[in-house]
This record gives structure tokens, sequence and C-alpha cells, in this order.
């Protein structure tokens, strides 16, 4: 089994760019790094770490490229795999800021695989998050690039130290 993927979906280039500034924090070769418009959901299988991302769209729904990679994805047996959560929204959407991150987290938590990486997402400004969780951390790396892109740089080094280790 290789050791990290990173799967996202994007509508708009903004995800894709963040999953390429992980592969680069998390020392993940381009081969690795799989866009799920055209990836077969069975190539999880492959990863100890699944790295997965979305932004969020609709009001507080998946990336639409994700629907048809999820249907697969989530009659697999995940067992053994530790997945870390990843997405890109807009707290001008404040009441789903990010929740594309529950919506994956959600669809996968039957396949027995072990989640990692919640994280903060202090100094953003929204009011309500499907992945916000009661401890006060997102279930995954939250990333705003409309309005809060200094923060970027910082935390996805940060938080790929931190899944690294997981
Ligand atoms: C039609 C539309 C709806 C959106 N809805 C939300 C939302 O509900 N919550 C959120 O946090 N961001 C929302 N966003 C912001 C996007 O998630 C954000 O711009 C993201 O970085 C786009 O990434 P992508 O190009 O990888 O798809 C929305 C954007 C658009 C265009």
């Amino acid at each position: 089994m290789k050791n990290i993927g990173i799967f996202y979906g994007s509508a708009t280039g903004v995800t894709a760019d963040i999953a390429n500034r992980l592969a680069k924090a998390l020392g993940v070769p381009a081969g690795d790094v799989h866009n799920v418009a055209d990836t077969a959901p069975t190539a999880l299988a492959d990863y100890k770490l699944l790295v997965l991302g979305s932004s969020t769209h609709g009001s507080g729904d998946l990336e639409d490229d994700w629907y048809d990679f999820l249907d697969g994805a989530s009659a697999l047996d995940l067992k053994g795999h530790t997945v870390a959560l990843f997405g890109t929204g807009d707290v001008g959407m404040a009441d789903t800021f990010c929740d594309a991150i529950a919506k994956l987290h959600n669809a996968l938590e039957h396949t027995g695989a072990t989640f990692t990486g919640h994280y903060p997402a202090d100094g953003y400004e929204f009011s309500h998050s499907e992945a916000l969780l009661p401890d006060g951390l997102m279930m995954g790396l939250a990333l705003d690039e409309n309005n809060y892109p200094q923060f970027t740089d910082q935390r996805i080094a940060e938080w790929a130290q931190r899944i690294k280790k997981a």
C-alpha cells in the first residue's frame, strides 16, 4: 500500500490548487494527487492516509464531482485506512461555511476508516458550519481563499505536519 493519496473535487480550480499545495507540504508526488472527476473510487484502497478535499457549492453541498465518486467510495471497506479532510469555502455563505467537509465525513464514516486532522478555524468569521464540532474544532482543514488567503500557507504547513504524524 502507498503512503499518502490526495483526492479532490474542484469546480473552478481553487481546491485543485490547495490539493497541489498540500501535496508539496506532504511530499506527495503529482501522480498521487487525484481529481475525483476522473478517478475510480477503488483507488482509495491503494493508500494508507487518504487526504480528501471538496469545495462547498450550492448551499452547503459537495462539489458536484464528488457525488458519483462517493457512491462507489462509501461502499468500500476502508478499515486500516486513515482519512484527513480539507475544504475550501467562503465565509460570505456564513451559515454553510465549508459544510462539504461534513458531507465527506458523513458519507465515509461507515467505511471503517479512522478520521484525523480535526483543526480550528480561528480567525474566520462565520456563524454556522456543519463541520464545526462541539469542541470548537472543524472536522478538517477549512480554508477560504476569497477572504482569508493570508492564512492559507501557514495552515497548510501546520495541518500537514499534524496529519503526517497520525
Ligand atoms: C454557487 C456557489 C455556491 C457556494 N456556496 C458555498 C457555501 O454554501 N458555503 C461555503 O463555504 N462556500 C460556498 N461557495 C464558495 C466556494 O466553496 C469557494 O469559492 C471555493 O473556494 C471554490 O472552490 P473550487 O473552485 O475548488 O470549486 C460557493 C460558491 C459558489 C460559486
